[in-house]
């Protein structure tokens, strides 16, 4: 080597340069078993971005939505399909393998099949779970070590047994294959069939998605490799034989499906076996040709090094400088940005349903959850998939007639609130996603949604349109004969339809559409129908919370009705919330919470509260007092809302607070509540990034990053943006911006829009332990639909109204 060379080299390493460049890996960071117990409901296998093929080990937890969890509960398989963080029942786990290294006495019949009873054999030690990016791992109190890793639809499994009871000598290995799946939803006539040459399962069966209508059919191809086979056959019940190697198996009449699957026993042998399995709902054929194609030679550390390179590309465009900060923020910030990219799931190719040469992602599991935090994440950091999930909507919507709310398993899942795919579309819209996207198609989707009732609104669309249309809300108790739904929510509907609404006008401006820009931003006022001036929200005890005026449930002849405003809000655990027939008028969230769901009219809703000072308080007290819940999604936003009072600083300190508290990187626990398809991953990601997008609109609220920088490079236009903290704290002790520069320029805004991203900005930060007026003239505070009026005297704010500029076409 050329000594000048050496010298130059040594001289960058020892200043940390060439350090700091090819050492900081982000996939040291992620931890998946983060939110694998305590309700977070995470995915903690092996899994491509986006992939199809999720393995891992199920367990028989009562929380096992995600399949693993590390709670004291017992494996009972190991499956390759699976969806991340949600609630519902759990989902998919299908096909289970499960492995013994030896059938007593060498009769088949003394190993256990039957799920359940197989769970006893399913001990473990947390301390052998190893979970990265790509690969899974376990080892049994058996002695079973469980290696697993994949490809977009294939699950490569290595098994290694441990030496058999009789000393030295391994085994007669049994590996079992079941027609079951996470939550027993098999329906009649599932079908496997072993061959006894080559070892390979292939079957099918018919499940139900975990939150929606209908049913699913899934396939499997299963092949082995590392042992010599012995024999092979089929199991039900409990009972085995190896005489048989077919098996079509009812339901049967009790709720739980009949045990049945196939097995392959092998001879004895000492290196470990690999299982290779892949699922499709098109047909066995198509499943045995993914596993052949995507994994021809059961290379495991091949197919986990490519896994793990997937990751890395995907983590690579953010960069955060880690100096200073303790390695736990990062680790909350880079496992929460790994789990926005498990689902939605790409199933392109996959879909049964329809021929179409569009894109088709699956788990949109639900709309709701995903539309505030998860999607506006990924259209930053992965615009090519979303633009790619967007044009799966809008092409379900053609071939369905209906964007979805919530989509699992091919399904229709369950509508939460609004038709809240119009704030995806027009989020996406507004931030220039194209590749492809047939906008004509996507505003007719919107529009249907607001105009159209379904039949089933259940599942789709809106419901109580008429009333909508007439009197201006959706009543408690409606009266509705076109269309059918659970009659609660009224509340928290009417606030979410108005949001859709004004998101469909944004649309409707940019495409030039001017009569309908005015109409919908017309009804996207309709939320103010519901406010009840005057009202008193009084504590269990009879205290008055000191605030007046609140969203009201009101009957269609105008009458309000009544609900408590801290009814379903973090601090009752009573009451019922979610789709239930007796369910309220908010839906999972309290009228004090939902009380600020109007992203796009925060002025107006300001004065309705009583001008900045008082909507301050009110936003403070819903924080300080936990009536907002930060495990859930509708609280997301409210975090960052201060900055429409212009109080920024303010944001700052509740997000400090809620992710200091809620969010540990303590395994397996350290969510607040469900992830949510990684609603709650990416909430914390960008809550820690400093820039919060309202989504549906083209606002990113500025809070100073967590970290001393950040660069974000565009995966599209290869531009980085950056965001400094000139006098960086670890300690967040110096959490106010005193005065920022964008691209070197005074800047006083206290948002950006999405050209920060994509033409690779600068924006500094300069911090300091006071709060200061930064971005509090009512000039520098984020576009609303009404005009900012009651600033006089507020800290900071000079002028005392101001139509906002902002809003641009509409
Ligand atoms: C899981 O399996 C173990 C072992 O069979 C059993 O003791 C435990 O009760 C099961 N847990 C649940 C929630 O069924
Ligand atoms: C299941 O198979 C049986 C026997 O072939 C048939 O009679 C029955 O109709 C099938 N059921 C379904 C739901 O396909
Ligand atoms: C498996 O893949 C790895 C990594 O690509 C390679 O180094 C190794 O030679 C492969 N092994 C076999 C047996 O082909
Ligand atoms: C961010 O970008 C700047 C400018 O290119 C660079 O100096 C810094 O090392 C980068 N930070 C990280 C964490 O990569
Ligand atoms: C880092 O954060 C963890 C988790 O919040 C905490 O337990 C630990 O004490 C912190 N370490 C330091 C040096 O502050
Ligand atoms: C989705 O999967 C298809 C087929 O496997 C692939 O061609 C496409 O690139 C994937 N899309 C994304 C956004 O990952
Ligand atoms: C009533 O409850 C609220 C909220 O917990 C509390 O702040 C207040 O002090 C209580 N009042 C009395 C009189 O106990
Ligand atoms: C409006 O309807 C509600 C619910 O049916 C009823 O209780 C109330 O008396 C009605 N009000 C008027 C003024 O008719």
């Amino acid at each position: 080597m050329d000594m000048s060379l050496f010298f130059a080299l040594c001289w960058l390493v020892s200043t940390g340069k060439l350090l700091a460049q090819h050492t900081f890996d982000p996939l040291t960071y992620v931890d998946p078993l983060i939110g694998s117990s305590n309700g977070g409901n995470v995915f903690a296998g092996a899994t491509l971005p986006y992939g199809m093929a999720k393995a891992v080990a199920d367990t028989n937890s009562s929380s096992n939505q995600g399949g693993f969890t590390m709670d004291g509960s017992q494996v009972t398989g190991f499956s390759m399909m699976h969806d991340s963080g949600t609630g519902g029942n759990p989902s998919l786990g299908n096909f289970a393998l499960f492995p013994y290294t030896d059938c007593a006495g060498g009769d088949v019949n003394r190993c256990v099949f039957p799920k359940r009873s197989r769970a006893e054999f399913g001990g473990f030690d947390s301390n052998t779970v190893v979970a990265k990016p790509g690969t899974f791992g376990i080892t049994l109190d058996s002695g079973i070590q469980a290696k697993m890793t994949t490809t977009q639809h294939v699950s490569l499994f290595k098994f290694t047994f441990p030496p058999s009871a009789d000393g030295g000598q391994s085994g007669q290995p049994l590996i079992l294959q079941d027609l079951t799946d996470l939550s027993d939803s098999r329906q009649d006539n599932a079908s496997v069939t072993v061959d006894p040459k080559t070892g390979r399962i292939t079957g099918t069966a018919r499940f139900l998605p975990s939150f929606g209508t209908g049913s699913f059919v899934l396939h499997f191809c299963t092949d082995f490799r590392g042992a010599d086979i012995l024999d092979s056959g089929v199991f039900v019940n409990s009972r085995a034989s190896t005489a048989v190697k077919t098996l079509a198996i009812s339901r049967s009449i009790n709720g739980y499906p009949l045990p049945g699957g196939a097995f392959v026993r092998f001879r004895s042998g000492a290196g470990p076996i690999l299982a290779r399995t892949a699922t499709s709902f098109i047909s066995t054929a198509r499943a045995c040709q993914h596993a052949e194609k995507e994994i021809p030679e059961f290379n495991f550390t091949a197919v986990s090094d490519a896994a793990t390179e997937a990751w890395r590309a995907k983590m690579r465009p953010i960069r955060v400088s880690t100096q200073g900060v303790n390695a736990s923020m990062v680790t909350t910030f880079y496992s929460g940005i790994y789990r926005t990219m498990i689902s939605p799931q790409n199933y392109t190719g996959e879909n049964p349903l329809w021929s179409s040469s569009e894109p088709y992602f699956d788990s949109f599991y639900c709309i709701w959850d995903l539309f505030r935090s998860q999607l506006p994440f990924l259209t930053i950091t992965d615009p090519t998939a979303v633009t790619a999930m967007i044009r799966s909507l809008i092409d379900t919507y053609r071939h369905v007639g209906w964007l979805p709310d919530c989509r699992m398993s091919l399904n229709k899942g369950f509508t939460q609130g609004g038709s809240n795919a119009d704030v995806v579309l027009a989020d996406a819209y507004v931030k220039g996603l194209n590749g492809g996207i047939n906008w004509h198609d996507g505003y007719a989707a919107v529009v249907k949604d607001a105009e159209v009732e379904p039949y089933d609104w259940c599942c789709e669309g809106r419901g109580g349109l008429d009333s909508w249309k007439s009197v201006g809300y959706i009543p408690v108790q409606d009266f509705d004969h076109k269309g059918f739904g659970t009659m609660t929510r009224s509340i928290s509907r009417t606030l979410e339809y108005a949001y859709n609404d004004f998101c469909i006008s944004q649309m409707a401006a940019r495409l030039g559409k001017t009569h309908d820009q005015h109409k919908y931003r017309e009804s996207s006022g309709n939320w103010q129908n519901l406010f009840k001036d005057g009202l008193n929200s009084l504590w269990w005890n009879g205290t008055e919370t000191g605030f007046q005026g609140f969203f009201q449930p009101r009957f269609r002849n105008k009458t309000w009705g009544y609900q408590d405003p801290l009814k379903c809000s973090n601090l009752d655990k009573s009451s019922v919330c979610a789709l239930e027939t007796s369910g309220a008028e908010t839906f999972e969230s309290s009228i004090w919470e939902y009380g600020f769901f109007v992203p796009h009219d925060q002025a107006t809703l300001i004065t309705l509260y009583g001008g900045p000072a008082a909507f301050t308080s009110r936003l403070a007290y819903l924080h300080a007092h936990n009536i907002a819940h930060i495990g859930n999604e509708p609280s997301f936003l409210t975090v960052f809302q201060h900055h429409y009072a212009a109080r920024p600083g303010l944001s700052a300190v509740q997000s400090h607070r809620h992710i200091r508290a809620g969010f540990q990187p303590t395994r397996p626990g350290g969510l607040p509540g469900n992830d949510d398809s990684g609603a709650m991953g990416a909430f914390a990601a960008l809550a820690m990034l400093g820039l919060f997008p309202n989504a549906g609109q083209d606002v990113y609220l500025i809070t100073p990053p967590f970290f001393a920088h950040a660069n974000i490079t565009s995966p599209v236009t290869g531009r980085t943006a950056r965001i400094v903290n000139a006098n960086f704290d670890p300690a967040y002790r110096r959490v106010y911006i005193q005065s920022a520069t964008l691209n070197g320029r005074a800047y006083t805004k206290s948002w950006v829009d999405h050209s920060f991203f994509t033409e690779g900005k600068e924006l500094v930060l300069v911090l300091g332990s006071a709060e200061s007026d930064w971005g509090t003239r009512v000039d520098d505070l984020p576009p609303s639909l009404g005009s900012y009026g009651g600033f006089e005297g507020g800290r900071g704010v000079t002028k005392r109204t101001g139509e906002l500029e902002g809003w641009r076409g509409v």
